[in-house]
Protein backbone atom coordinates (compact mmCIF):
# COMPACT_ATOMS: atom_id res chain seq x y z
CA UNK A 1 0.00 0.00 0.00
CA UNK A 2 1.64 3.85 -1.12
CA UNK A 3 1.29 6.32 1.25
CA UNK A 4 1.34 10.00 0.37
CA UNK A 5 2.16 12.70 2.10
CA UNK A 6 2.02 15.34 -0.94
CA UNK A 7 0.48 15.96 -3.99
CA UNK A 8 3.74 15.44 -5.49
CA UNK A 9 3.78 11.96 -4.17
CA UNK A 10 -0.21 11.24 -4.65
CA UNK A 11 0.02 12.40 -8.45
CA UNK A 12 2.65 9.73 -9.05
CA UNK A 13 0.22 6.83 -7.80
CA UNK A 14 -0.60 5.25 -11.03
CA UNK A 15 -4.09 5.20 -12.05
CA UNK A 16 -5.54 1.40 -12.78
CA UNK A 17 -9.14 0.83 -13.91
CA UNK A 18 -11.68 2.81 -11.69
CA UNK A 19 -10.52 4.60 -9.28
CA UNK A 20 -12.70 4.97 -5.58
CA UNK A 21 -12.13 7.17 -3.21
CA UNK A 22 -12.79 6.98 0.32
CA UNK A 23 -12.62 10.50 2.37
CA UNK A 24 -11.92 10.13 6.16
CA UNK A 25 -10.52 12.41 9.33
CA UNK A 26 -9.09 9.07 10.17
CA UNK A 27 -9.42 7.39 13.76
CA UNK A 28 -11.31 5.05 11.77
CA UNK A 29 -14.33 2.71 12.67
CA UNK A 30 -16.66 -0.20 11.43
CA UNK A 31 -18.34 2.44 9.56
CA UNK A 32 -15.37 3.51 7.88
CA UNK A 33 -14.66 -0.27 6.89
CA UNK A 34 -18.01 -0.37 4.98
CA UNK A 35 -17.16 2.45 3.03
CA UNK A 36 -13.97 0.97 1.62
CA UNK A 37 -15.61 -2.50 1.47
CA UNK A 38 -18.09 -0.41 -0.91
CA UNK A 39 -15.09 1.00 -2.53
CA UNK A 40 -13.66 -1.81 -3.64
CA UNK A 41 -17.10 -3.67 -5.07
CA UNK A 42 -17.71 -0.51 -7.29
CA UNK A 43 -13.53 0.01 -8.74
CA UNK A 44 -10.24 -1.53 -9.11
CA UNK A 45 -8.16 0.97 -7.30
CA UNK A 46 -9.43 2.28 -3.46
CA UNK A 47 -8.09 5.67 -2.07
CA UNK A 48 -8.23 6.27 1.03
CA UNK A 49 -7.41 10.28 2.26
CA UNK A 50 -7.29 10.81 5.95
CA UNK A 51 -6.76 14.47 6.66
CA UNK A 52 -8.45 16.22 10.14
CA UNK A 53 -10.09 19.35 8.18
CA UNK A 54 -9.61 22.37 10.43
CA UNK A 55 -11.97 24.10 7.91
CA UNK A 56 -14.91 21.94 9.22
CA UNK A 57 -14.90 22.39 12.88
CA UNK A 58 -16.82 24.79 15.16
CA UNK A 59 -14.38 24.95 18.44
CA UNK A 60 -10.74 25.03 18.07
CA UNK A 61 -11.07 22.92 21.19
CA UNK A 62 -12.65 20.09 19.22
CA UNK A 63 -10.02 19.93 16.18
CA UNK A 64 -7.17 19.98 18.93
CA UNK A 65 -8.52 16.91 20.57
CA UNK A 66 -9.52 15.17 17.68
CA UNK A 67 -7.99 11.70 17.49
CA UNK A 68 -5.06 10.90 15.32
CA UNK A 69 -3.94 7.52 14.65
CA UNK A 70 -2.50 7.62 11.13
CA UNK A 71 -0.23 4.43 11.96
CA UNK A 72 -2.86 2.37 12.94
CA UNK A 73 -5.29 3.40 10.21
CA UNK A 74 -2.96 2.86 7.21
CA UNK A 75 -2.30 -0.68 9.07
CA UNK A 76 -5.78 -1.46 9.09
CA UNK A 77 -6.05 -0.10 5.43
CA UNK A 78 -3.44 -2.42 4.24
CA UNK A 79 -5.08 -5.22 5.75
CA UNK A 80 -8.45 -4.86 3.97
CA UNK A 81 -6.53 -4.57 0.75
CA UNK A 82 -6.49 -0.60 -0.16
CA UNK A 83 -3.90 0.54 -2.49
CA UNK A 84 -3.03 4.06 -1.92
CA UNK A 85 -3.18 6.47 1.40
CA UNK A 86 -3.47 10.10 1.03
CA UNK A 87 -2.32 11.67 4.19
CA UNK A 88 -1.69 15.16 3.54
CA UNK A 89 -0.50 17.48 6.13
CA UNK A 90 -2.05 20.99 6.92
CA UNK A 91 0.81 22.73 5.11
CA UNK A 92 -0.15 20.77 2.29
CA UNK A 93 -3.77 21.39 2.19
CA UNK A 94 -3.65 24.84 3.47
CA UNK A 95 -0.10 26.03 2.61
CA UNK A 96 -1.56 30.11 3.46
CA UNK A 97 -3.56 28.97 6.38
CA UNK A 98 -7.42 29.57 5.84
CA UNK A 99 -7.57 29.27 2.17
CA UNK A 100 -8.57 33.16 0.30
CA UNK A 101 -11.19 31.16 -1.88
CA UNK A 102 -13.53 28.56 -0.59
CA UNK A 103 -16.46 26.95 -1.48
CA UNK A 104 -19.97 27.49 -0.27
CA UNK A 105 -22.57 25.02 1.06
CA UNK A 106 -25.04 27.45 0.38
CA UNK A 107 -28.70 27.10 2.14
CA UNK A 108 -27.51 23.30 2.53
CA UNK A 109 -25.13 24.93 4.92
CA UNK A 110 -27.46 26.97 6.97
CA UNK A 111 -30.19 24.16 8.01
CA UNK A 112 -30.58 20.99 10.74
CA UNK A 113 -27.07 20.18 11.14
CA UNK A 114 -25.84 22.98 9.56
CA UNK A 115 -27.78 25.52 12.08
CA UNK A 116 -25.94 24.12 14.96
CA UNK A 117 -22.66 24.21 13.41
CA UNK A 118 -22.09 27.17 10.81
CA UNK A 119 -19.73 27.44 8.26
CA UNK A 120 -19.07 23.31 8.99
CA UNK A 121 -20.62 22.21 5.77
CA UNK A 122 -18.89 25.15 3.54
CA UNK A 123 -15.48 23.20 5.22
CA UNK A 124 -16.50 20.24 4.57
CA UNK A 125 -17.51 20.89 0.65
CA UNK A 126 -14.11 22.92 0.03
CA UNK A 127 -12.32 20.07 1.50
CA UNK A 128 -14.04 17.67 -0.82
CA UNK A 129 -13.50 19.61 -3.74
CA UNK A 130 -9.78 19.96 -3.33
CA UNK A 131 -9.30 16.32 -2.12
CA UNK A 132 -11.18 15.12 -5.78
CA UNK A 133 -9.52 17.33 -7.43
CA UNK A 134 -5.83 15.84 -5.80
CA UNK A 135 -7.35 12.29 -5.85
CA UNK A 136 -8.91 12.69 -9.63
CA UNK A 137 -11.39 9.38 -8.87
CA UNK A 138 -14.02 8.85 -11.04
CA UNK A 139 -16.21 7.77 -7.96
CA UNK A 140 -16.11 8.85 -4.45
CA UNK A 141 -17.71 6.92 -1.27
CA UNK A 142 -19.57 8.58 1.86
CA UNK A 143 -21.54 7.14 4.69
CA UNK A 144 -25.69 7.51 4.24
CA UNK A 145 -26.07 8.09 7.61
CA UNK A 146 -24.22 11.45 7.30
CA UNK A 147 -27.40 12.61 4.67
CA UNK A 148 -26.70 16.06 4.67
CA UNK A 149 -23.06 15.37 4.13
CA UNK A 150 -23.94 13.59 1.51
CA UNK A 151 -26.78 16.09 -0.04
CA UNK A 152 -23.84 18.80 0.24
CA UNK A 153 -21.55 16.56 -1.87
CA UNK A 154 -23.62 15.32 -4.40
CA UNK A 155 -24.31 19.50 -5.00
CA UNK A 156 -21.16 20.58 -4.89
CA UNK A 157 -20.72 17.94 -7.95
CA UNK A 158 -23.86 18.55 -9.72
CA UNK A 159 -23.59 22.46 -9.52
CA UNK A 160 -19.50 22.60 -9.95
CA UNK A 161 -19.42 20.16 -12.65
CA UNK A 162 -16.88 17.46 -11.04
CA UNK A 163 -16.55 14.61 -13.42
CA UNK A 164 -16.66 11.98 -10.66
CA UNK A 165 -19.77 9.52 -9.77
CA UNK A 166 -21.10 10.05 -5.87
CA UNK A 167 -22.14 6.61 -4.21
CA UNK A 168 -23.00 5.82 -1.00
CA UNK A 169 -22.51 3.16 1.84
CA UNK A 170 -25.69 2.10 3.50
CA UNK A 171 -25.54 3.12 7.00
CA UNK A 172 -24.01 0.10 9.53
CA UNK A 173 -27.25 -0.70 12.18
CA UNK A 174 -26.79 -3.24 15.24
CA UNK A 175 -29.46 -6.25 14.93
CA UNK A 176 -31.85 -4.01 16.63
CA UNK A 177 -31.70 -1.10 14.40
CA UNK A 178 -29.78 1.72 16.25
CA UNK A 179 -27.79 3.09 13.91
CA UNK A 180 -23.83 2.37 14.64
CA UNK A 181 -22.04 5.77 15.80
CA UNK A 182 -19.03 6.20 17.55
CA UNK A 183 -21.57 8.10 20.11
CA UNK A 184 -23.20 4.91 21.07
CA UNK A 185 -20.62 4.21 23.45
CA UNK A 186 -22.19 7.26 25.79
CA UNK A 187 -25.72 5.51 25.89
CA UNK A 188 -26.85 4.03 29.41
CA UNK A 189 -28.58 0.45 28.67
CA UNK A 190 -32.19 2.59 29.42
CA UNK A 191 -30.63 5.19 27.02
CA UNK A 192 -30.32 2.74 24.38
CA UNK A 193 -33.26 1.18 24.66
CA UNK A 194 -34.73 4.71 24.32
CA UNK A 195 -32.62 5.33 21.25
CA UNK A 196 -34.44 2.86 19.45
CA UNK A 197 -37.48 4.98 18.89
CA UNK A 198 -35.27 6.82 15.80
CA UNK A 199 -34.57 4.18 13.82
CA UNK A 200 -38.04 3.15 14.59
CA UNK A 201 -39.42 6.49 13.99
CA UNK A 202 -37.96 6.05 10.07
CA UNK A 203 -39.33 3.01 9.80
CA UNK A 204 -42.94 3.85 10.49
CA UNK A 205 -42.51 6.63 8.18
CA UNK A 206 -40.95 5.07 5.35
CA UNK A 207 -43.74 2.19 5.47
CA UNK A 208 -46.34 4.72 5.60
CA UNK A 209 -44.56 6.27 2.60
CA UNK A 210 -44.42 2.88 0.89
CA UNK A 211 -48.44 2.38 1.53
CA UNK A 212 -48.74 5.40 -0.43
CA UNK A 213 -49.56 7.76 2.40
CA UNK A 214 -49.39 11.75 1.85
CA UNK A 215 -46.31 13.17 3.13
CA UNK A 216 -48.04 14.60 6.22
CA UNK A 217 -49.25 11.02 6.99
CA UNK A 218 -45.47 9.59 6.67
CA UNK A 219 -44.42 12.54 8.42
CA UNK A 220 -46.88 12.27 10.97
CA UNK A 221 -46.42 8.50 11.30
CA UNK A 222 -42.90 8.82 12.22
CA UNK A 223 -43.24 11.79 15.18
CA UNK A 224 -45.96 9.84 16.90
CA UNK A 225 -43.51 6.94 17.29
CA UNK A 226 -41.05 9.96 18.94
CA UNK A 227 -43.51 11.54 20.92
CA UNK A 228 -44.33 8.38 22.75
CA UNK A 229 -40.91 7.46 23.42
CA UNK A 230 -39.55 8.50 27.26
CA UNK A 231 -36.26 10.42 27.27
CA UNK A 232 -35.88 11.25 23.47
CA UNK A 233 -35.43 15.25 23.16
CA UNK A 234 -36.11 15.55 19.37
CA UNK A 235 -34.09 18.32 17.58
CA UNK A 236 -35.60 17.71 14.22
CA UNK A 237 -37.83 15.31 12.14
CA UNK A 238 -37.86 16.43 8.55
CA UNK A 239 -38.63 15.20 5.19
CA UNK A 240 -36.09 16.72 3.16
CA UNK A 241 -35.62 17.60 -0.68
CA UNK A 242 -32.78 15.30 -1.41
CA UNK A 243 -31.43 18.16 -3.59
CA UNK A 244 -31.10 20.87 -1.95
CA UNK A 245 -31.78 19.82 1.96
CA UNK A 246 -34.96 21.78 2.13
CA UNK A 247 -37.65 20.52 4.28
CA UNK A 248 -40.69 19.16 1.62
CA UNK A 249 -44.34 20.69 1.94
CA UNK A 250 -47.43 20.04 1.15
CA UNK A 251 -48.73 17.63 -1.78
CA UNK A 252 -44.73 17.15 -2.83
CA UNK A 253 -44.35 13.72 -4.55
CA UNK A 254 -40.84 12.18 -5.48
CA UNK A 255 -38.04 11.07 -3.52
CA UNK A 256 -36.78 12.31 0.28
CA UNK A 257 -34.72 11.97 2.79
CA UNK A 258 -36.40 11.93 6.36
CA UNK A 259 -33.74 12.73 8.80
CA UNK A 260 -34.23 12.93 12.95
CA UNK A 261 -31.61 14.46 15.34
CA UNK A 262 -32.59 13.56 18.98
CA UNK A 263 -30.74 13.94 22.50
CA UNK A 264 -31.09 10.85 24.29
CA UNK A 265 -29.74 11.77 27.75
CA UNK A 266 -26.78 14.06 26.94
CA UNK A 267 -25.74 12.15 23.55
CA UNK A 268 -26.96 13.89 20.21
CA UNK A 269 -27.98 11.54 17.67
CA UNK A 270 -28.91 11.58 13.82
CA UNK A 271 -30.03 9.13 11.62
CA UNK A 272 -32.33 8.89 8.38
CA UNK A 273 -33.97 6.97 6.08
CA UNK A 274 -34.56 7.60 1.88
CA UNK A 275 -38.34 6.70 0.54
CA UNK A 276 -39.85 7.85 -1.97
CA UNK A 277 -43.67 10.40 -1.78
CA UNK A 278 -46.42 9.06 -4.18
CA UNK A 279 -46.27 6.55 -6.82
CA UNK A 280 -42.50 4.95 -7.97
CA UNK A 281 -40.61 6.42 -10.49
CA UNK A 282 -41.60 6.10 -13.89
CA UNK A 283 -44.99 4.19 -13.31
CA UNK A 284 -47.32 5.40 -16.20
CA UNK A 285 -50.05 3.62 -17.22
CA UNK A 286 -51.36 3.62 -20.73
CA UNK A 287 -53.17 6.34 -20.70
CA UNK A 288 -50.39 8.68 -19.65
CA UNK A 289 -51.64 8.73 -15.58
CA UNK A 290 -49.63 8.67 -12.96
CA UNK A 291 -50.58 4.90 -11.13
O1 LIG B 1 -17.20 12.59 6.94
C1 LIG B 1 -16.04 12.97 7.22
O2 LIG B 1 -15.27 12.27 7.86
C2 LIG B 1 -15.58 14.35 6.76
O3 LIG B 1 -16.61 15.27 6.80
C3 LIG B 1 -14.93 14.32 5.35
C4 LIG B 1 -15.93 13.92 4.27
C5 LIG B 1 -13.76 13.35 5.35
C6 LIG B 1 -14.41 15.71 4.99
O4 LIG B 1 -13.43 16.13 5.88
Amino acid sequence: MIVARTAEELAAVPHHGTRVVVMTMGALHDGHLALVRRAQELGDQVVVTIFVNPLQFNEAADYERYPRTLEADCALLESLGVDAVFAPGDEVMYPAGVPVVSVSAGVIGTVLEGAARPGHFDGVVTVVAKLLNLTQPQVAVFGAKDAQQVIAVRALVRDLNFPVAIATASTVRDPDGLAQSSRNVFLSPSERESALALSRSLQEADAAAQAGRSLADVVAAGREVLSRAAGVEVDYFSALNPADASEVQGDYRGEVVIAVAAHVGATRLIDNVTTRIGPPEGAVGAEGELQ
